[in-house]
């Protein structure tokens, strides 16, 4: 059985206290209304992840993350943050080649691959997020973009490795414009990736990866996309920063 997720990426959004009042707004709400286990993890600007995994160790369904790393393990890398600094604080997870580092900061599949190499050696998973911008999907190459990006940012992994990861499939299309991608599209796409990962590391490393959808997802849609047979929950940006609708998400996981 595979690990589902609800995670929230806060991007570059609240201050500490707004940070820190979410935080604990979710704490409250996972314990009043849910009762089950769910694997939840926030990915808060760097700022705050100490403090939030401090505050977070009543709540062990709530885990925190880092939205980057630097792929050194350390130097003369003025405004850097190193997987190992991230691993000393507690942090378990990165997302690593989210499509705004790879639009504004030049982060390409190369890169990619050497963060997800660091942050594995300082035992921290990394969420590799792959993805399409709409031209590429309006082309009718979004396959081939997602198959070089898995090829080259994630494939040189061996099997053990690679087992320790999560993908996040995020089109650029629906990221932050309130178009989510229908339930077929994402279907579609996630058993593409499967199979991909099935011809690599073979049936059953396939069928234990963890597959978030991200792009507008919100407490409308959670549920239908939660329902597919190949997404295993999301990477939600807008509607995880307040707690009513990100509790709504994570409470359509079925
Ligand atoms: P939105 O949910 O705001 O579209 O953002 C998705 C995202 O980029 C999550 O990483």
């Amino acid at each position: 059985m595979r690990n589902k997720i609800v995670a929230g990426n806060w991007k570059m959004n609240l201050l500490k206290e707004e940070a820190q009042s979410l935080t604990a707004e979710l704490i409250g709400m996972i314990k009043d209304e849910v009762s089950r286990p769910v694997n939840v993890i926030l990915f808060p600007p760097f700022l705050y992840i100490n403090a939030l995994i401090q505050q977070c160790n009543v709540e062990s369904r709530i885990q925190i993350g880092a939205q980057n790393c630097s792929n050194n393990s350390s130097g003369a890398f003025t405004g850097e943050v190193a997987a190992p600094m991230l691993a000393s604080l507690g942090c378990k997870y990165v997302l690593v080649g989210h499509s705004e580092r790879r639009s504004y900061y030049g982060e390409n599949n190369r890169s990619c691959a050497s963060k997800i190499d660091i942050a594995l050696h300082h035992n921290i998973s990394p969420i590799y997020c792959i993805e399409e911008t709409l031209k590429e999907r309006e082309s009718n190459i979004h396959f081939t973009v997602i198959q070089k990006q898995l090829e080259e940012g994630i494939f040189h992994l061996s099997k053990e490795k690679f087992s320790n990861c999560i993908l996040a499939y995020e089109p650029v299309w629906a990221i932050g414009t309130g178009k989510t991608a229908s339930p077929d599209q994402a279907q579609e796409i996630h058993h593409f990736i499967r199979k991909a990962i099935e011809k690599k590391y073979g049936s059953d490393v396939a069928a234990n990866t963890t597959l978030l959808y991200g792009g507008s997802c919100n407490d409308q849609n959670a549920k239908e996309l939660f329902n597919l047979p190949d997404v295993d929950g999301g990477l939600i940006g807008g509607a995880s920063l307040k707690s009513r609708s990100f509790m709504n998400i994570i409470k359509s996981m079925p």
